[in-house]
């Protein structure tokens, strides 16, 4: 496919994010909000599927944030605009309770952070907010995280007096925008996408353990080794409260359970066969074998690819994301066929390596590709997408950024 015809989705600068929403917010609202926030999107390096079980995962934030101009409501409604979205969406504060019919769409993302922090004794007020946003929605690059993200940094910055910008009050509202979405918004996800949103360093990537919570930034540098890498927003749908998700997660709970293990992080490499065999004549046991054996080895390949990185050895990764990927695809089963073609179709045009990221079942891959080689390979895969009949996809191109900040 022609480069000019290809559709990259460039980051604003937060000058421009600051000015859509400030202007968006007059029109819908009237007058200034108290201030402006951003929080970014992310994409996962590696360790997918691997959050929920207590497991390592490498996210970087992106580029490309959700900003919102945000005002306290003055009482407890909380009123919500976006250009993403038609009409007002508004809820009073004592309707928001999980299960609530009251908080269905969008702004329940929004709601429920408001109603987490205030579980957590913080001084949260109801909020009026326009939300304009560069991070593709449905792309699996965790959208819905930084809109939670962004709303609690508001939240902070406009809450009790007192409530600064600390690391731990950040762990804090990270622990409320994941409670938010598990039990307001009804996506019981894992945790990784408000860790990046919130926690993440510019140009690093952030290693997360999940079991001990340890969140460590690590320099990503790919441009020093002549690297870049690509995302590629498949545009195939992508949904994470349809159950598929749930469905995942409650294999490996139970799995976890019938190995007497707290977590799947327990199994070690070395005991995978063992638990593999233990596992494999329960009911289910076939599926939980795959599932299982996705999670051990993936948080193998997590630590294995960060040992790489930080011995300087990054031009050797690019197996552990190819390997990532078939074990999604093979043993876990959330890829689909846009997201085979994309990375198929990346590798044969020079892709160090390549791998879905994020929930999967749609969304967005990642390729790890020679500097300066982005419109190259986004052809190639373009041209793949077009042969099989899919839907045009887009790129982004993705350097390590900063976490959610007050930008106006
Ligand atoms: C989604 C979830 C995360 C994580 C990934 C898969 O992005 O929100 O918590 O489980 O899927 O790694």
């Amino acid at each position: 496919m022609a480069a000019d015809q290809l559709e990259f989705i460039e980051a604003w600068t937060p000058e421009t994010g600051a000015a859509r929403v400030l202007a968006g917010y007059a029109d819908r609202f009237g007058g200034r909000p108290a201030g402006v926030w951003a929080a970014p999107g992310r994409v996962n390096i590696i360790g997918e599927h691997t959050d929920y079980n207590g497991g390592l995962a490498f996210p970087i934030a992106l580029p490309h944030c959700t900003y919102v101009a945000v005002a306290p409501s003055g009482n407890e409604v909380i009123r919500l605009a976006s250009a993403q979205a038609d009409g007002l969406w508004q809820v009073a504060m004592p309707d928001v309770a999980p299960g609530a019919a009251a908080v269905a769409g969008w702004g329940s993302y929004v709601a429920g952070t408001v109603w987490a922090l205030r579980r957590r004794g913080l001084a949260a007020p109801a909020v009026v907010g326009y939300v304009d946003s560069c991070v593709p929605f449905g792309a699996g690059l965790s959208s819905s995280a930084a809109l939670e993200c962004a709303f609690a940094a508001a939240c902070r910055d406009l809450g009790e007096p007192g409530w600064a910008d600390t690391l731990p009050a950040r762990r804090v509202m990270v622990e409320a925008c994941i409670e938010a979405e598990n039990q307001i918004a009804g996506a019981n996800t894992g945790g990784m996408d408000q860790s990046a949103s919130l926690l993440a360093v510019a140009a690093h990537a952030l290693l997360l353990d999940c079991r001990s919570g340890e969140a460590r930034p690590v320099p990503f540098d790919l441009a020093a080794a002549g690297l870049e890498l690509l995302v590629i927003d498949t545009r195939a749908p992508h949904q994470l409260n349809d159950g598929q998700y749930a469905a995942r997660r409650a294999t490996c709970e139970a799995a976890a359970q019938a190995l007497g293990v707290a977590t799947l992080r327990e199994v070690p490499l070395s005991g995978l066969s063992a638990a593999l065999d233990a596992l494999a004549g329960l009911p289910d046991g076939p599926v939980a074998v795959k599932r299982v054996r996705h999670v051990v080895t993936e948080i193998d390949r997590t630590a294995r690819f960060v040992d790489l990185l930080e011995a300087g050895r990054v031009l050797e990764v690019g197996p552990l994301l190819d390997a990532s990927h078939e074990s999604l695809r093979v043993d876990y089963e959330v890829t689909v066929p846009q997201l085979d073609v994309a990375v198929a179709a990346a590798r044969e045009a020079g892709a160090l390596g390549a791998r879905m990221t994020g929930g999967g079942f749609g969304g967005s891959a990642i390729a790890l590709i020679p500097a300066g080689a982005g419109r190259q390979v986004a052809s190639a895969v373009a041209g793949a997408f077009a042969a099989e009949g899919f839907g045009a996809p887009a790129f982004l191109g993705a350097v390590p950024a900063g976490p959610a900040r007050r930008v106006a």
